[in-house]
């Protein structure tokens, strides 16, 4: 844990009085933290405004355990200092440790200022921010009615007055517009909000001031969920009688055509339907204003990827049988479709690797050095690898997908990692890539991508090849038994097949929802993937995965000479706890032995570090 530094400046030029401070330090060193605890809080009675000794509290509260308090201290700083990259990433790492407890209350202000960081896990600080507005916020009222009254009458409920508080409130509007939203109760009180919106309100209130903002907000979420949601008969006979996009009446400020627009954009991409040569100056004619806004940043978004893929280097051609078919899911589908990351903020990035590797092996990121991203997507991993290692690292990013790596591109712009460079190529091919890749690469990471080709062990004995002597490697494979109901629901008769169209997909979709949560594979519904529509083809549709199991990973190991350096995702003293004998980063063999009576232990995936024996 940190502690106040005695030199530390404090926001309007403050300073904590060194008395002060040595309490406090001295409270710390003793292992006093409740004592250390109250006399920040007696300073924070002095100078409320003070972010830094916020953040302070919350690391001693988060010291003493208590995750609720140290949430509470972050979402207040964040109140009072909207933009404090430190007191967001403190407070996404505490979301990422683990659920709050349920009777946690955090500052709503706070939780929406977070939600403007692209360091953080915006999905994850959104869920607790969810959590709030549904046990101590306008959201409480509605989620109660829609589960007596039902989803459709409790939209029409809210929709029939002007401005109710849950489609105004500012917490709500902020989850709507940065996160993507992973709970199934809200995505079918944002369905019913929709059909409402489309089917029984007039036109002229999408006019309204506050009703255009919340319907720009909902229509960012149903963009940004790829339009997973079902559509009735009725919506959908409702949008083919519509006439189609009056494109010069909607760019000239027609407030009719700008409401048919604005409803479409509930359903469908609103931009795809419009020339690429539109002005900005004429999206800003647009009525309602929010509807133009809408159009703009969409446009920028799409037209950002576009730019950025066409400047990418390609190696090689991508011929493989396998290849060709993953790649065309991808290109359809980029996966995932991120918009912020939480980037290791605790120093160093070595400090972290520390826990798998001696100060001698990480060495190497003492001078230049080079990193692989094999098999990056849509660069969540590639740009946070790019941001964490840091300036003497450079990154590469190989993909198959152009689609994805314009992606990625168009991240890696906005949240300044300029150490990523990006490249298309087969990753089954990098043994014939000019100039050679033999041992270049210090770091090599490569996750979720091994079990989509047709030789897994085959292409990542081609990745070790890349490896620089003294090199370390992160792993990410699925596991056979965490996927084992894929099997079942691959053999369903529902089941629509690999490649199937996305109306296809919803009603696949729909009908596991409706099953009982003990069916094969309902558990799969709680993953965030199943909440997008290339994360939902990416988890359950698959065109081409072969999951493995521990034992294969541990002979693979051993006839390459690498050891074991310790899984990333799931915490050690899960194994300890059942087997207390073992010491890190335990055996393969223990941790397969847990795997036989924890099925789902590796649901997200095997994900360890290695390095040469
Ligand atoms: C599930 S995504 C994972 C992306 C990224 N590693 C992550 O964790 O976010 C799998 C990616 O692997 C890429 N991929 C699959 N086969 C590949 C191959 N043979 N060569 C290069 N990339 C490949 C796909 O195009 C896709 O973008």
């Amino acid at each position: 844990m940190q502690t106040i530094e005695s030199k530390r400046r404090l926001p309007g030029g403050l300073t904590l009085p060194q008395f002060a401070l040595d309490r406090i330090a001295s409270a710390i060193e003793s292992g006093d933290l409740r004592r250390a605890i109250r006399l920040v809080e007696a300073e924070l009675r002095r100078m409320p405004a003070s972010t830094p000794l916020r953040i302070q509290l919350a690391k001693l509260y988060e010291a003493q355990g208590d995750s609720a308090g140290a949430a509470l201290a972050l979402t207040r700083a964040l109140r009072l200092s909207p933009r404090h990259g430190e007191a967001a990433a403190c407070l996404g790492a505490i979301l990422a440790r683990g659920r709050l407890p349920g009777h946690a209350t955090l500052d709503h202000a706070g939780l929406a200022n977070c939600l403007a960081h692209r360091n953080v896990d915006r999905d994850l600080v959104g869920a607790a921010a969810l959590h709030a507005l549904s046990t101590e916020g306008p959201l409480e009222k509605s989620l109660e009615g829609a589960r007596t009254r039902g989803f459709y009458s409790t939209a029409r409920t809210l929709l029939a007055r002007r401005a109710p508080p849950l489609l105004r409130d500012d917490l709500f509007l902020a989850i709507l517009e940065n996160c993507t939203i992973a709970s199934r109760d809200i995505e079918l009180l944002l369905a019913a909000l929709r059909r409402v919106i489309l089917l029984d309100i007039p036109a002229e209130r999408l006019a309204e001031a506050e009703l255009s903002r919340f319907v720009a907000a909902l229509a960012r979420q149903l963009w940004s969920s790829e339009y997973i949601q079902a559509v009735t008969c009725e919506e959908r006979a409702a949008l083919e009688a519509m006439p189609p996009v009056a494109i010069d009446r909607l760019l000239a400020g027609d407030a009719s055509a700008g409401a048919d627009h604005f409803r479409r954009s509930l359903y469908e991409n609103p931009v795809v339907s419009l020339p690429i040569d539109v002005s900005e100056l004429s999206f800003s004619k647009v009525r309602p204003l929010a509807l133009g806004r809408l159009l703009s940043d969409l446009r920028e978004e799409s037209s950002s990827i576009t730019g950025a893929s066409a400047s990418i280097e390609r190696l090689g051609t991508i011929s493989r049988e396998t290849s060709v078919r993953v790649k065309a899911q991808y290109e359809n589908s980029p996966y995932p479709r991120w918009r912020s990351a939480a980037i290791f903020h605790d120093g160093p990035y070595t400090t972290y690797l520390e826990a798998f590797f001696s100060r001698q092996e990480l060495q190497f990121a003492k001078r230049p050095f080079e990193v692989l991203i094999a098999g990056c997507g849509t660069g969540c991993q590639a740009v946070s690898a790019a941001l964490e290692y840091g300036s003497t690292a450079r990154v590469l990013g190989l993909d198959i997908s152009l689609a994805s790596l314009g992606y990625a591109g168009a991240m890696a712009r906005r949240m300044g990692a300029d150490n990523l460079s990006l490249a298309l190529g087969d990753l089954g091919d990098t043994g014939a890539f000019q100039p050679s890749w033999k041992g270049r690469f210090e770091v090599i990471e490569c996750c979720g991508v091994l079990h989509h080709m047709a030789d897994p062990f085959g292409a990542w004995a081609s990745l070790l090849d890349c490896l620089a002597p003294g090199g370390i490697m992160l792993i990410g494979l699925y596991s056979r038994l965490a996927r084992r109901h894929l099997e079942t629901l691959r053999g369903d008769p529902l089941y629509p097949g690999a490649g199937c169209s996305d109306d296809a997909l919803r009603d696949y979709r729909e009908a596991l929802f409706s099953r009982a949560a003990d069916a094969p594979g309902a558990s799969y519904l709680g993953s965030r993937d199943a909440f997008t529509t290339s994360g939902f083809r990416d988890f359950f549709l698959h065109v081409n995965e072969t999951p493995t199991g521990i034992p294969e990973i541990s002979a693979f190991l051993s006839a390459h000479g690498l050891r074991f350096r310790g899984f990333v995702n799931v915490p050690f003293g899960v194994l300890k706890r059942r087997f207390p004998g073992e010491t890190w980063p335990g055996r393969l063999e223990a941790w397969s032995d847990l795997e036989a009576e924890e099925p789902d232990l590796f649901i997200g995936m095997y994900q360890f570090w290695l390095s040469r024996a």
